[in-house]
């Protein structure tokens, strides 16, 4: 085991300070039974911890850093923008800039909000939803994370992926009993709920999961939500805060060519900076305040810093080839591994849409969160703590995504493609 004496030291530390040492649950690698990593500093494919130990990260501040650790142009832009002023709680010219860039590439928004996170985004999706039906009943999909807003906190994947219904103590019943959470990728069952409830203000859904590790949806599934949802009249909302920018230039509404009504945006589009959008049809954002009477407000909401860095990240995006290239990256580590796999027909999958992958121990096939339930968390922590020993740093959870970034050389991939193969050929040999 790597010594990590200033690492256990500043935790040790952090834990008087700070619940569980974190400033987020995922960050203390519960389960997995070592000191979380401190970071120092990152720079393109790499951390580096308190201790000067390097890792190769494929956790990428859970895919945000798409580009890998301070990109050169987002570093400058950023740095330009905090000479001019970092926040005014005004309106930007920034705002309009980065809104239309962004709406080039989901044209399905026709207007847009930008908050700062992921869990605003979704939070406030829910509020306008229901705003602009005049409904209540709200639908997401088992093992479905939305970020940590009370109405969304049942069956919810990502940290709390393991809890039976409520995933919180202290959301009151009252305010998920609102809220149904149906099983992923099962058209009939959907189907029929959606049939028997045309109360339904809106389906909320992750187009590609990330948050019981990489799911994507089968195409017919997300047809079915569209075609109930215009149906009975309530809003298909997509879940785009890993998969915007991600999976492609349009995200996973352009992948599979569906037009949601509204869509969440965070993390790639802030550029390493606390940044988070929503947007949609025209007619329901208009329901917002000041226009409407949904209310929604945020005194960093629109942050020049983040729209700065998210502007010039999106420009790198925009390069010809930059997602097929990415997407080459990824599978010259992941295709040897799935072919490892399938030859010697071993007891796990690797599901991978784009540069986002999982390699799930002990199921042969992930489509829900009910084919979870054999998940072997055991073997995940003797992965997890094989590769952190060379170096090497996954998300820290038998839950989550794994990323590349364009900043992954050939010779790190390479050297984590046969870290990985080297540990299945340890374990199933035996
Ligand atoms: C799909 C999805 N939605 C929402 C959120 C919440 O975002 P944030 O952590 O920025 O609040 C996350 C976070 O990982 C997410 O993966």
């Amino acid at each position: 085991m790597k010594l990590r004496p200033l690492t256990d030291e500043l935790f040790r530390e952090s834990c008087k300070r700070m619940p569980g040492g974190v400033s987020s649950p995922v960050r203390a690698f519960s389960g997995l039974n070592m000191t979380p990593l401190m970071v120092a500093s990152g720079k393109a494919d790499s951390v580096l911890d308190v201790d000067g130990h390097s890792y190769i990260d494929y956790c990428g501040a859970w895919g945000s850093l798409i580009l890998g650790h301070s990109p050169p142009a987002v570093v400058h832009a950023a740095g330009e923008q905090i000479a001019r002023g970092s926040s005014f709680g005004i309106a930007t010219p920034y705002e309009n800039a980065f809104a239309a860039k962004i709406m080039r590439h989901f044209p399905s928004m026709e207007k847009i909000r930008f908050v700062s996170s992921g869990t605003e985004a979704g939070m406030t999706v829910v509020r306008l939803a229901r705003g602009f039906t005049g409904r209540s009943l709200i639908v997401k999909f088992n093992g479905h994370y939305h970020g940590h807003c009370d109405s969304l906190l049942i069956q919810a994947g990502s940290g709390v992926v393991h809890l039976p219904q409520a995933s919180s103590q202290g959301v009151p019943h009252e305010l998920i009993q609102h809220t149904v959470s149906l099983p992923f990728n099962d058209t009939d069952t959907c189907r029929r709920f959606l049939r028997e409830h045309p109360d339904v203000a809106a389906v909320l859904v992750e187009p590609v999961a990330g948050n019981m590790g990489v799911v994507p949806a089968e195409k017919e599934f997300l047809q079915m939500l569209r075609e109930e949802t215009a149906r009975s009249s309530a809003l298909l909302i997509f879940d785009e805060v890993i998969t915007g920018f991600r999976v492609s230039l349009n995200g996973a509404q352009g992948l599979y060519g569906i037009t949601p009504d509204l869509t969440c945006l965070s993390k790639i589009i802030g550029g390493g900076f606390p940044a988070g959008a929503f947007g949609g049809r025209k007619e329901i954002m208009d329901t917002l305040a000041p226009l409407g009477s949904v209310y929604q407000a945020g005194t960093l909401s629109g942050n020049p810093v983040a729209m700065a860095a998210g502007y010039a990240t999106i420009t790198a995006l925009e390069q010809s080839g930059f997602y097929s290239v990415l997407e080459e990256k990824t599978r010259s580590l992941t295709d040897p591994i799935e072919e490892f796999i399938r030859t010697h027909q071993l007891n796990l999958c690797l599901n991978r849409v784009g540069s986002m992958f999982t390699l799930f121990f002990g199921v042969r096939q992930v489509k829900r969160k009910e084919d979870l339930h054999s998940l072997d968390l055991e073997q995940f922590q003797s992965f997890f703590h094989f590769l952190f020993e060379r170096g090497i740093y996954i998300s820290p959870s038998a839950y989550e995504a794994s990323f590349v970034s364009s900043s992954h050389t050939q010779q790190h991939l390479i050297y984590t493609r046969d870290a990985i193969l080297e540990f299945l050929k340890r374990e199933y040999s035996r």
